[in-house]
């Protein structure tokens, strides 16, 4: 086990070197971590998240990892917590508990960094057959009409997530492989939503905010 742990271990760092070597080259990459304001934003790099989650946070280094920036510090906290202990054992997550060390305060810091992060919507795809099947399928009354205004700061903004992660989490949530926190809230809905329906509705989510490119353009034009 110490062995696992010392070789992922390295391979974080050298991820991370590359990481920062990255960003070094890239300004605007590096814009956001480099704030000051909040602490967790070099916490983030420090501990290692920026290897996996991208440097800033929407662009992660596997379609099927997560982007995290804008989300909730609710639920980001509470998914870190079950991730780290367990209780969150679905997907990759095994891949992340094996390679983070923080504490509750490092926590905290983080999910608040990353909660004051954009998520800019594209406001014609509220319109669109899958805003419409998003509704049909009741999952507004939690998620919110645009997939970002969450009825509890505990549930998840879902806009722009990637559709391959998306999708894994919802037949993750129904088969009941992820069960941690409050999926059991979500599980009951997914009985009449099938695996086209999941599609339709993963690629909408993703489609809900510009390509990252363009996000981080208006980062420099903040
Ligand atoms: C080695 C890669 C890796 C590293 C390093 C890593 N993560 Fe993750 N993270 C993942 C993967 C993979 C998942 C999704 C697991 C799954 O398949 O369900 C995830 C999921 C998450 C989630 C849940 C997202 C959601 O929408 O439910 C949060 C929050 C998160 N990571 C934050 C962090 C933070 C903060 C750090 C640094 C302390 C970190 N991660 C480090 C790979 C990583
Ligand atoms: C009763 C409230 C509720 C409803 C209705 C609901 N969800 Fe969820 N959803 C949740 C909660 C709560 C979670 C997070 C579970 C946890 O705490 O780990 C979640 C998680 C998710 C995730 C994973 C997000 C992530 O970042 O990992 C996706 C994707 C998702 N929901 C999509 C949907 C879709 C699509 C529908 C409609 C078919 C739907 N949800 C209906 C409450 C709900």
């Amino acid at each position: 086990m110490k062995l696992i742990i010392l070789s992922f271990t390295i391979i974080l760092m050298s991820l991370n070197s590359i990481a920062n070597e990255n960003s070094q080259q890239s300004p605007l990459a590096s814009h956001k971590t480099t704030n000051t304001e909040y602490p967790g934003a070099k916490l983030y790099v420090d501990r290692g998240c920026v290897a996996c989650h991208g440097d800033d946070a929407n662009t992660p280094n596997q379609p099927q990892y997560p982007k995290l920036a804008g989300q909730n510090k609710k639920y980001t906290i509470a998914q870190i917590n079950d991730i780290k202990n367990g209780l969150r054992n679905n997907g990759q997550s095994i891949v992340m508990r094996g390679t983070i060390i923080v504490d509750h305060d490092e926590i905290d810091n983080i999910a608040e960094w990353l909660e004051s992060l954009p998520i800019d919507i594209v406001a014609d795809k509220l319109k669109t057959k899958g805003a419409e099947l998003f509704k049909r399928k009741s999952c507004n009354t939690c998620h919110g009409d645009d997939a970002k205004s969450s009825s509890l700061s505990v549930y998840p903004k879902l806009a722009g997530q990637n559709k391959i992660y998306s999708l894994a989490q919802m037949k993750d949530i129904k088969n009941g492989n992820r069960d941690g926190g409050n999926s059991a809230a979500m599980q009951g809905i997914l009985y009449g939503v099938n695996e086209q329906d999941m599609v339709i509705i993963s690629e909408w989510l993703e489609s809900l905010t510009e390509k990252n490119e363009s996000s981080l353009n208006n980062v420099l034009d903040e």
